[in-house]
């Protein structure tokens, strides 16, 4: 046979028939959006009844009239909402408004500019600056934070149990100027990892080794998204931390966002009475109170903890399906063909998708000209730089169960596309 009529080597030819299939795609001018991990309205419909749920009546069960100023630490009945999510004490809880992530910037704001024991130890005024350990792939938004406020950041690897503890102490160890560790401990953004009992044992103990003022940024963002009927039970870390004596190296933080409201929810953060002091002290320069309408609203919304368990087994019950659909259409559209991993998440808001490394960009690339917005690949790394360029976050909530298939197996051949011309 001569070699101008050789048939097409098959790599070859299956690109080529891929490229026909995203051509194909292309013309169809879809316009999805799979970005955030954002609830969809019927999650969100769940928590209609907040609105006039307080019926002209304001006042708490203190007697406080909610519609005035005052408060900064928060009603006492919305504390309880917190104690149930962060298993403490309402009197090591502060409420706030809308965000925990507004919290968690104040918090590491105030250390940054003031320090947390005194002037003296604002960490902007160390010599040589102070570092963050930033377990990867994880929550972007946190990254920011250290970003803005000019906080390096060292990138340690999770391990499918949290993050790789034998880096952490090694790094903290050695490098004195370690000031923070940011931790998901319960459906980690976006791998879903459930921090082992080992793992917050470990993590518990780190307080023994760095700085008197290092903090654990324990973001309990996702503790009661499960999506399994038998939900993993994480380690105390607020009880192991007492027992190890290092229960001021730990701040703790949730909210309502993804239980009722994702932008008018209410937030939480829980420390050490003393540590809550120092942080309310610096918060009365920003605000007289929060808004302890909202407070009182979600109180009367959730005035026992069954309710807020059955609240989100209805959440479960809209998500869960959605997440099913896409793990199904991995599996039966790639399976190991393209040497992709993905995780299989047992709640949170999203699924962690490995491409083999260095095609995650091209594969974003190829879905946004086909319509299908995806989170920039590298979104959840230190930098927004992804060392493989592999990882992508996909979030299953907010688009219809119609979209979300239209937008996945846009996503599959993509993938498959980008793997075929990497192939050569
Ligand atoms: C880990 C994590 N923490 C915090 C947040 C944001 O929380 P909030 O709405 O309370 O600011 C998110 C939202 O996606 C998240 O994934």
């Amino acid at each position: 046979m001569s070699h101008k009529e050789s048939p097409l080597n098959p790599l070859k030819a299956q690109e080529e028939s891929l490229s026909q299939v995203y051509e194909g795609l292309k013309s169809l001018n879809l316009n999805l959006d799979i970005t955030r991990g954002k609830p969809c309205s019927d999650q969100l419909d769940l928590s209609v009844e907040l609105d006039g749920i307080l019926a002209g009546n304001y006042t708490s069960r203190q007697g406080i009239d909610c519609r005035n100023y005052g408060g900064l630490d928060g009603l006492q009945e919305a504390r309880e909402i917190g104690s149930w999510l962060l298993d403490a004490p309402t009197e090591e809880i502060i409420v706030g408004s809308n965000s925990s992530l507004t919290f968690m910037y104040q918090y590491i704001s105030q250390a940054h500019h003031h320090g947390l024991e005194g002037d003296h130890s604002a960490w902007n005024q160390l010599e040589g600056g102070v570092r963050f350990l930033c377990p990867t792939p994880g929550y972007d938004r946190h990254f920011s934070i250290c970003e803005h406020l000019g906080i390096e950041m060292i990138p340690v690897g999770m391990t499918g149990t949290g993050p790789d503890m034998d880096q952490i102490e090694a790094l903290l160890q050695a490098d004195p100027s370690i000031r923070g560790l940011w931790c998901v401990p319960k459906y980690s953004n976006p791998t879903g990892d459930i921090y082992s009992d080992e793992t917050i044992q470990r993590i518990a103990n780190l307080g023994k080794l760095a700085a008197s003022d290092f903090r654990i940024f324990w973001d309990n963002a996702y503790s009661v998204h499960d999506l399994t009927d038998q939900p993993a039970n994480i380690a105390d870390i607020r009880h192991l931390s007492l027992q190890a004596g290092t229960e001021s190296n730990l701040v703790q933080f949730a909210s309502t966002s993804k239980i009722t409201f994702a932008g008018a929810g209410i937030s939480f953060l829980s420390s050490t009475k003393e540590n809550l002091k120092i942080f309310t002290d610096h918060l009365s320069y920003r605000s007289i109170g929060p808004d302890k309408v909202n407070q009182l609203r979600h109180a009367r919304f959730f005035t026992q903890q069954q309710q807020l368990t059955s609240h989100m087994k209805k959440h479960a019950a809209i998500i869960k399906p959605k997440f099913t659909r896409v793990l199904e259409l991995l599996d039966s559209e790639l399976g190991d063909q393209t040497g992709s991993t993905w995780t299989r998440p047992e709640g949170g808001y999203f699924i962690s998708f490995n491409t083999r490394p260095g095609l995650a960009k091209e594969v974003v690339k190829l879905c946004a000209e086909a319509g299908v917005k995806l989170t920039p690949a590298g979104a959840s790394f230190p930098y927004g730089k992804d060392p493989k360029n592999s990882n992508i976050r996909l979030a299953p909530t907010l688009p219809t169960i119609d979209e979300l298939d239209q937008a996945i197996r846009v996503f599959v051949v993509c993938v498959k596309l980008a793997t075929a011309r990497s192939s050569h």
